[in-house]
């Protein structure tokens, strides 16, 4: 049966986060450079927004490079920086025609400067789009985030703007770069790692973690729903028992 028709639209995911893992290995099984895999996963990008934004997912969070993704060989590096440029470029129409309003999280000043004003650019071009929030995670560490966070609580807190004592979860979130986001329900990771790699440690808390073997470059809609149908068959109970959260 049509795996999208059986999705509860009344109990989708708010927020849908995605650590796109395994492109390296699937240009590998075809004998070709890891570049190769990096270039097909643009397509698992399209499609999986494309499917998101259609069910009515109100945002989808991409981690894309991590600030330990600086560690790999300069060629590799090098070349996702490139993808990143035109891929914005070429995908800025398409956001606009599908009303989906881009952001970013991470340490995205620090991008080569090419990339940082790409961004910056399609951001504010797509601001007051409506229909999904797209959000990458670039030069993005949870820990690098958390460190941000908590520097600025301190200096806040120097500057007597802030009372140590009255420090709440809602002060340290409005700090994060995901502020004004809502923290993710369902997280997927590709390519059968089970690992979070220093992505969103605050926000995911309380999340479904769901993982497949799939290499991300052959993520297609039908993997997404069935990651939102896996969510959908589970009780999240947030600490509670059975009978409390059960209708
Ligand atoms: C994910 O695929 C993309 C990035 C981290 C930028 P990988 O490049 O990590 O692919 P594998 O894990 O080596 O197969
Ligand atoms: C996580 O994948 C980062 C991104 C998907 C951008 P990695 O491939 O970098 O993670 P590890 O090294 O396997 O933990
Ligand atoms: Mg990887």
């Amino acid at each position: 049966m049509d795996l999208k028709a059986q999705i509860d639209l009344t109990r989708l995911p708010r927020h849908i986060a995605v650590i796109m893992d395994g492109n390296g290995r699937w240009a590998k099984q075809h004998g070709k450079m890891r570049i190769f895999g990096h270039q097909n996963g643009v397509k698992a990008v399209r499609e999986t927004t494309e499917a998101a934004a259609e069910l009515g997912v109100e945002y989808l969070t991409l981690y894309a490079f991590s600030t330990e993704n600086w560690g790999r060989p300069a060629s590799e590096v090098n070349a996702l920086m490139t993808l990143l440029v035109t891929t914005i470029r070429k995908e800025l129409k398409t956001l606009t025609k599908n009303n989906i309003r881009l952001q970013a999280i991470g340490d995205i000043k620090n991008l080569p400067e090419k990339c940082y004003k790409e961004l910056l650019e399609a951001i504010e071009l797509t601001k007051d789009n409506t229909r999904m929030t797209l959000v990458l995670a670039l030069n993005y560490s949870a820990r690098w985030e958390i460190m941000q966070a908590v520097n600025n609580i301190a200096q806040a807190a120097k500057d007597n703007n802030i009372q140590p004592g009255n420090i709440t979860e809602t002060t340290f979130e409005a700090h994060l770069s995901t502020a004004d986001i809502p923290d993710p329900e369902l997280l997927i990771r590709t390519s059968g790692e089970t690992r979070i790699s220093n992505f969103l440690l605050w926000q995911i808390a309380y999340c479904e973690l769901y993982f497949t073997p799939i290499f991300w470059p052959e993520f297609r809609k039908d993997n997404l729903y069935e990651a939102i149908l896996n969510f959908q068959q589970r009780e999240r109970r947030f600490g509670k028992i059975s009978e409390q959260v059960s209708e």
